[in-house]
């Protein structure tokens, strides 16, 4: 008998990742996907612990769904993700309707977990086991893939930035073997897939038997593979190969995230980042020089435990160096266990008043940066169809979404787009 699934997802690209393999291991138990939670059978959240905001809304989720369980009493809810690591049992203290709860390196033992709480039984699986589950994830449905796909290629951290929780949710820094990215990356491929972007917290310290820069002149010989991304890289782990490659690789495309937190030597060094902003800048040369149109994004932390107005400004002063073509930035958030949680926090108010200065000079660069794209030609992935009709949707190099109107292209082509308008978020434009 078919069941239904239902699984939201917070947090990262990892977690989408993440959740696909979830219902993909939960396929092999009959379980299908459905895009509502009241006809669901399985309720997994997949959460993110990254912030506080993040890992409340997991619990006030749990509390709008509990009811749902009054109208289906066979239904199961389970917490997957860095909350189910990063809390384990409390959860369920907190939430007793919560069934199971799963961390994000033993989801592949989903089956037996599943097969616990129908007979009745909590089930808790928060272990860094010393299996590989992605080799426990067998026997997937050969399903139409959509054109742009994550694939994960590492895992963990081993950096220990002072202020964040992912080495203690993820784990130790791993890499999967090449050869077996490259079967997945194939089967992808013959799924529909064109574009891949290669996920990992630290993606470019990916050590699979070859680096980051090695594993994707692998994948660009694979026929179909039309592009290539990765994310999310830590500056110090930028090597001269991967650098190199930006500038040889056609299918690699120009667009890097690279974080780097602040602008301030001073708090870069209280958060253990290792970098300084001056080191940040030389290597965002060099990457310009290998690849001159590559557009930049990067994340920020505004109000870490310190910060005076100085240090800010160097942030501030850093973002007009840089110029990012889109960036994330938020308010620092305090992180049990974490070494910076010990420390005295900014004023919030200083805080709120930083994040919007930051942000409106970010959103200022990155509009220029869309305006300078009217007028030029570039090659659209395209994805879905869009509202209006004949219009599609798709992905430029460099990360924008582009509207297209008039043209034959279908899912999955590579079309050539001359843009027209630009919105902040967008591109417009026509087939040629
Ligand atoms: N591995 C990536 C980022 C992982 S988390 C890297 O090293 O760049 C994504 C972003 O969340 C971080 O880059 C950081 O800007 C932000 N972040 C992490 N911990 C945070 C905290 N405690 N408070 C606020 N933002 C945080
Ligand atoms: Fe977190 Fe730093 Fe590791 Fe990124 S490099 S995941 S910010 S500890
Ligand atoms: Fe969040 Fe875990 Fe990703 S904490 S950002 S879901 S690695």
């Amino acid at each position: 008998m078919t069941k239904k699934l239902f699984i939201k997802t917070y947090g990262c690209q990892m977690n989408v990742y993440d959740s696909e393999r979830m219902a993909e291991a939960l396929g092999g138990q009959g379980y299908v996907e459905t895009a509502t939670p009241e006809d669901a059978d399985m309720i997994l959240l997949n959460t993110c612990h990254i912030r506080e905001k993040a890992a409340e809304k997991v619990y006030s989720e749990l509390g709008r769904l509990k009811p749902l369980k009054e109208l289906n009493p066979e239904l199961k809810i389970g917490v997957a993700g860095c909350v189910a690591q990063a809390e384990g049992e409390e959860i369920m203290r907190r939430q007793p309707a919560v069934d199971l709860v799963v961390g994000p390196q033993t989801y592949h033992r989903l089956p037996e977990m599943e097969a616990r709480v129908r007979s009745g039984l909590p089930a808790l699986d928060t272990d860094f086991p010393a299996e590989d589950k992605f080799d426990h994830l067998k026997g997937r449905p050969k399903a139409r893939r959509a054109p742009a796909a994550f694939l994960t290629v590492q895992e963990g951290c081993d950096k220990f930035c002072a202020f964040c929780v992912v080495p203690y949710t993820r784990g130790a820094e791993v890499s999967r073997p090449a050869a077996r990215v490259l079967e997945e990356a194939r089967d992808l491929v013959e799924r529909g897939v064109r574009e891949v972007t290669l996920l990992g917290q630290n993606v470019n310290a990916y050590h699979g038997g070859m680096t980051l820069a090695g594993l994707i002149r692998e994948l660009a010989r694979i026929d179909g593979l039309e592009r290539i991304r990765y994310t999310t890289s830590h500056p110090n782990d930028m090597g001269d190969d991967l650098i190199a490659a930006h500038a040889e690789v056609e299918e690699l495309m120009p667009y890097l995230h690279l974080p780097v937190q602040s602008g301030s030597d001073r708090i870069l060094k209280r958060m253990n980042r290792s970098h300084t902003a001056e080191s940040y800048l030389q290597l965002i040369e060099r990457i310009r020089v290998a690849r001159p149109d590559i557009v930049l994004s990067g994340d920020f932390i505004v109000g870490f435990p310190e910060e005076t107005d100085a240090d800010f400004e160097a942030t501030m002063e850093l973002v007009r160096q840089v110029r990012y073509g889109y960036a994330f930035s938020f308010k620092y958030s305090s992180r049990p266990g974490t070494p910076a949680a010990e420390r005295p926090g900014v004023d919030p108010d200083v805080a709120d008043d930083r994040l919007q200065r930051l942000q409106a000079l970010i959103t200022e660069h990155q509009r220029e940066i869309q305006d300078s794209m009217v007028g030029r030609e570039m090659d659209v992935l395209v994805e879905k169809p869009g509202r209006n009709p004949g219009q599609m949707i798709g992905k430029s190099p460099y990360l924008h979404s582009v509207h297209i109107e008039g043209g034959t292209a279908a899912v999955g082509d590579i079309a050539r787009v001359r843009i027209l308008d630009a919105k902040t978020n967008s591109l417009g434009g026509v087939q040629v």
